[in-house]
């Protein structure tokens, strides 16, 4: 910081000949502790306001007399250069105990550096030292008590952190580490290299070490007045989350072969096994949809999520009911869907699902001739598959009224294994006699929601909605399985 820095260049400048009453009107008007007397462009003299008032008022000085009689001539001032250091002009401050010296840019007088405006500067910068201290020791603790290892490297990969969770994660000390060169992978494939070059950061990296460990980590890039001067990375130990993931893909995978056991032979396997599901995106003011994912086995997945359903169910004594039979049930689900017949899409299509898909009924009659005539399905079972996607005002009149409680029953199911399997979404249930409370959550406006039905009256309400967002993934053939 230079003296023309803090200089203040406002200060009223009055001739000699001013006289003292006149002076201290300037200075009050102006708000200033000293002025400046010029005789032309040469410097003359300063005067104070505190010493001018007290000459007026103590010493019952007549105030007409020029200021020239006043003032601090320039013989006895010291004058400070424009770039003097302000460390150096405060020391030639203190030495004159004047209120302010003339700062001069060469031959020029540009202003008046105060003693008030040095005593500001220097407090302000103690304040703003404690400050930074203050905001270091609390970096500090904070970094100290992160669960997550964080290292930070600046952009010759030289480490600058390296916090106690990085020591306990990598085995390393810090005070061995800083200061030196981060191990990195090739630059091609080092996440540091790339957020480096892009300025982009990089979330959610899984990685093994050679030791068997699994890391999650994220590189953030560190930037400083517009520039990536380095890389902040945070990373965390995810082995037992991993060794769970595993323990449940097992659990899962052991289900389904149980499952497969009680399908009635392998080309209803096969059939389940080969035909495809979509997961998409629902684009709310063209009313398509886009493919973000195939399921090559989603009809399969849908079945085996139905029977996930129907056992949650069970367990909440709705197979209890009377006119509900769970064997029914049970095969309704496994052949609702044998029939289907799905196109070929793949990730990124845009389609019209109504053009796309065939129509639900369809695929339900042709389901309902394949289990009674290949598979001895009973007349109750196959009508319910016949109607699953046969709304209730629509069923035929020959429809037998007690295989109705049934008929919503395998809607609820079918719709609620449709939002697992296409909409990775999640519900809850709650029985309460033969009414069932649903809440399901995922991305279609049609079913996310939470609403009720009677399985014996088919009364049906909505109880709540809740809101989607413009884009949002729905179930393939805009219904509900
Ligand atoms: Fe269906
Ligand atoms: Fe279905």
């Amino acid at each position: 910081m230079q003296v023309k820095d803090l200089a203040a260049t406002n200060i009223p400048v009055v001739a000699p000949d001013t006289p003292a009453a006149a002076v201290a009107e300037r200075l009050t008007e102006a708000k200033s502790q000293c002025a400046l007397v010029m005789s032309g462009n040469r410097l003359a003299g300063l005067v104070s306001d505190q010493e001018l008032r007290t000459l007026i008022t103590r010493k019952n000085l007549d105030a007409k007399v020029p200021v020239s009689e006043l003032m601090l001539p320039a013989s006895r001032l010291a004058i400070l250069a424009a770039d003097a250091s302000i460390e150096r002009a405060t020391e030639i401050l203190a030495e004159h105990k004047v209120v302010g010296l003339p700062v001069t840019e060469g031959e020029t007088v540009i202003g008046v550096l105060t003693r008030d405006t040095v005593l500001t500067y220097f407090s302000w910068q103690d304040v703003a030292r404690r400050e930074r201290e203050a905001w270091e020791r609390r970096a500090g603790t904070i970094l100290k008590s992160l669960h997550e290892g964080l290292i930070v490297v600046d952009r010759d990969l030289v480490i600058r952190e390296f916090n106690a969770a990085a020591e306990r994660l990598t085995g390393n000390k810090a005070a061995e580490r800083l200061g030196q060169k981060a191990k990195v992978l090739s630059v091609k494939e080092s996440p540091v290299f790339k957020v480096l070059s892009t300025g982009q950061p990089i979330f959610g990296e899984q990685s093994q070490l050679k030791d068997g460990r699994w890391f999650l980590a994220n590189y953030v890039p560190l930037v400083e007045e517009g520039e990536v001067t380095g890389v902040i990375q945070t990373f965390s130990d995810i082995s037992e989350q991993k060794e769970l993931q595993k323990q449940l893909q097992g659990a899962r995978d052991e289900l389904d072969k149980a499952f497969a056991l009680t399908l009635p032979n392998s080309k209803v396997e096969h059939k389940l096994k080969h035909s495809p599901e979509y997961r998409d995106i629902y684009l709310l003011h063209s009313k398509k949809i886009r493919i973000t994912e195939v399921i090559p086995d989603g009809c399969y997945q849908h079945v085996v999520n139905s029977m996930r359903v129907a056992a949650d169910l069970n367990e909440k004594g709705v197979m209890n009911l009377v006119g509900i039979n769970k064997d029914t049930i049970v095969q309704s689900i496994v052949f609702h869907d044998i029939g289907k017949s799905q196109p070929q899409l793949s990730v990124g299509d845009i389609v019209d699902p109504k053009k796309t898909f065939e129509e639900g009924h369809l695929h339900a009659a042709r389901s309902a001739d394949i289990a009674g005539n290949f598979y001895d399905k009973n007349a109750d079972i196959v009508n319910l598959i016949r109607y699953h996607h046969h709304e209730e005002n629509v069923l035929p009149a020959d429809f037998p009224s007690y295989l109705l409680p049934m008929h919503r029953l395998l809607k609820v199911i079918d719709g609620l294994s449709a939002c697992l399997t296409r909409r990775k979404g999640a519900y809850t249930a709650v029985a309460d006699g033969s009414r069932l409370l649903i809440s399901e959550r995922n991305g279609h406006p049609q079913f996310n929601n939470e609403w009720s039905i009677d399985l014996f009256t088919g009364e049906r309400h909505i109880l709540q909605t809740f809101p989607v967002s413009e884009e949002a993934p729905q179930v393939a053939n805009g219904s509900a399985g």
